[in-house]
């Protein structure tokens, strides 16, 4: 993964050091000189601090762990010592929204010493043009091997009580619509939580590189309206973190942007990650898939056996058919094996290497080697650890044996052991151990109900996409996404990593099947998609995931025009840009294969109509392309005329523009392609 590698030490960076009156102030500086971070000791505590220009972002914040049996660590430090670095790099992502990532930073590691406690810890920040980075390190002392981290107290002192976007705190969960309010009515929240200041900065803050370590969340500091501070989910015991020494933290991450989609465009939480540490990745491969799936969602059919079970030989067998007919490399199979009547109640019985009675594994796999394509495998654990455990080198070598190389796993239901959270060091270690060990089978992960995304695809890059979003399925069986859901993602849950949203259902209103559904459905018949169809074909652009699903059951896609543009997309791409966009209201992203020279757009709107100019100067110069353009017809509208749309063909240069014009709910999709 590194192509090329240019790594200055302790050159003349711009790390300053002031000393005022009594108090000494240590400087670092981005490499464009636009980004100020500031680090000073405060009543023998470390502080920090975040300027862009002269625009305060990040006021006096604390860096603080506490440990067990160490009660003097939270004062009593002194600095002994300070070491700068810069660096740049450049390197490749083995799959991705961009290929050539570069790496440029100024580095400022402060050594403290706790005379108290005797202690020694580290705290290193990272400067980017788009962001800081703060991780602490705590390295073997003389007198303890193991430690237990009772709270770490990183504050984040925002300079004002600006505007954010974020989801509840929850341990277990990130399925949430997103809150859009001012920084003093949170309580508890997710990262990444995104923030407009009132000069029009956006900064969010999220984590890098989580390994053996909790989850971060952030609660609001009651008596301090904008003061945000690290929240470690604990253990059963109210331990937060359990390690052996030296431990190095993951990085608390500030990205910083003049728009919100600078954001987007940020590459620093992978920047913060190890570079690659896998070998033999000749395995992997980003694609589309469909499969056995909505129908289970909107109560068509079952997961467990019976006489409406989703995972047949024969149902295989057409997805497979269509998958190689339509330019879809995979097929995700839910249900296919033995035990799910235990789903949601302990998940006991799920027997990952026996296949239901009505489901000949060996037969189906065999067909879809005979068509070219992939089938995706899938493991509900149940959120039952001690039972998938057990269970998964045998599930994945099993996997490996018939030549499966992906699979989705879930981790739906109440944890198991009880007191352990989703979120929590023994899951996140869980997490990573199943990454590994698919690994050593072949296998790329598609998580759900995982540890949200913190960049360790660049170290593990089969850890490939997740769900840790409220994805379609939402739509089948609750209130759903309301039309300004998908405009929020980007900005926010996208910017810690690839998700796996599952986009494209074209059946919008869920009539298909009615009279089946109408038997089983219950109180999820009047479910729909609050979206329109042109919209759904723009979500294979804007939401990024190397692993896209095209959700719908494929009937609703036979012989439909607009499928041809899924059957177009690409799913790793050379380059992204952000158009334009505003959080919760429209965004417009273009994308380049990286197996071409096609260029393809996505744009989409809230419930709001919308035409936005966009220049095409990101097309190749000198260059004539052709454009396939999916988009609202004049009367759509999410609501009342969802699926109506139009393809108009058009032929555009690099000095053209464009006039996107999108309906209440709408989007549009388009393919450039060199004439
Ligand atoms: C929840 C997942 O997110 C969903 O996609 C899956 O179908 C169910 N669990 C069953 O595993």
């Amino acid at each position: 993964m590194q192509t090329t590698s240019k790594v200055l030490l302790f050159a003349l960076i711009a790390i300053i050091t002031i000393t005022c009156s009594n108090r000494k102030t240590y400087q670092i500086f981005s490499p464009d000189k636009n980004l100020k971070g500031e680090f000073f000791m405060e009543s023998n505590e470390p502080y920090y601090t975040l300027w862009k220009g002269d625009e305060l972002l990040i006021d006096s914040s604390r860096l603080v762990l506490k440990m067990k049996n160490k009660p003097g660590l939270d004062k009593n430090f002194e600095v002994v010592e300070t070491i700068k670095e810069s660096r740049e790099n450049t390197w490749t992502q083995h799959w991705g929204e961009v290929k050539e990532i570069t790496d440029k930073h100024n580095e400022l590691k402060i050594v403290l010493f706790n005379d108290q406690e005797n202690y020694n810890i580290n705290i290193y920040f990272r400067l980017f043009d788009d962001g800081l980075g703060i991780r602490y390190e705590i390295p073997k002392q003389n007198d303890s091997k193991n430690i237990e981290i009772t709270e770490e107290i990183t504050e984040f002192n925002i300079a004002g009580d600006y505007s954010a976007w974020w989801i509840p705190g929850d341990p277990d969960s990130y399925e949430f619509l997103y809150n859009n309010t001012k920084i003093s009515e949170i309580d508890s929240v997710n990262t990444p939580i995104t923030i407009q200041t009132d000069n029009n900065t956006f900064l969010s803050i999220h984590e890098a590189a989580l390994t053996n370590y909790a989850g971060m969340r952030l609660k609001r500091n009651n008596e301090h309206n904008t003061l945000l501070t690290s929240d470690l989910i604990p253990w059963p015991d109210g331990i937060k973190v359990k390690s052996k020494l030296p431990l190095l933290t993951p990085w608390r991450t500030i990205q910083v942007g003049d728009k919100a989609g600078d954001l987007i465009e940020s590459d620093m939480i992978l920047n913060l990650n190890d570079p690659n540490k896998l070998n033999n990745l000749s395995y992997l491969e980003p694609m589309k898939y469909v499969g056995i799936w909505w129908g289970m969602h909107i109560d068509l059919n079952t997961w467990e056996e019976g006489p409406r079970h989703g995972a047949t030989t024969e149902a295989a067998k057409r997805y497979i058919d269509f998958a190689s007919n339509h330019n879809i490399k995979g097929v995700l199979i839910e249900g296919w094996n033995k035990g799910w009547e235990s789903w949601l109640s302990g998940n006991n019985a799920q027997d990952y290497t026996q296949h239901t009675d009505d489901f000949d594994i060996e037969e189906v796999v065999k067909y879809a080697k005979e068509q070219g394509v992939e089938l995706i495998g899938h493991h509900e654990t149940g959120s039952n650890i001690p039972m998938y455990e057990k269970q998964r080198g045998e599930a994945l070598k099993y996997y490996k044996n018939l030549g499966i190389h992906t699979v989705k796993t879930a981790y739906g239901g109440q944890m198991n052991p009880e007191g352990t959270y989703h979120h929590g060091q023994y899951m996140v270690h869980h997490y990573r151990e199943v990454v590994k060990l698919a690994h050593q089978n072949e296998i790329m992960i598609d998580a759900h109900e995982p540890i949200k995304p913190t960049g360790i695809r660049r170290t593990y890059p089969n850890m490939m996409t997740r769900g840790g979003v409220r994805g379609m399925e939402y739509n089948a069986w609750s209130d759903g996404n309301p039309p300004d859901h998908t405009t929020i993602l980007p900005f926010t849950r996208m910017l810690a990593g690839p998700l796996d949203y599952t986009p494209g259902i074209f059946d919008i209103m869920l009539k298909k099947h009615e009279n089946v559904r109408k038997k089983h459905a219950g109180k999820n018949l009047n479910r729909r998609v609050h979206t329109t169809l042109a919209k759904q074909l723009g979500l294979f652009v804007v939401l990024y995931s190397p692993l896209q699903m095209a959700a719908d059951l494929i009937e609703n896609y036979e012989g439909h025009p607009a499928f041809k543009f899924i059957e177009d997309v690409p799913v790793d791409w050379e380059q992204t840009h952000v158009l334009n966009g505003e959080i919760g209201d429209y965004i417009t992203i273009v994308r380049k294969d990286r197996n071409s020279n096609e260029w393809y757009l996505g744009s989409i709107t809230d419930e709001n109509k919308r035409d936005l100019t966009v220049s095409l100067d990101f097309l190749d110069e000198n260059k004539t392309y052709k454009a396939e353009i999916y988009k609202d017809a004049k009367n759509t509208h999410w609501e009342t005329n969802p699926t109506e749309y139009i393809i108009e063909k058009a032929t555009f240069r690099e000095e053209d523009s464009l006039k996107l014009e999108l309906a209440e709910g709408g989007g549009t999709a388009i393919r450039f392609y060199p004439e």
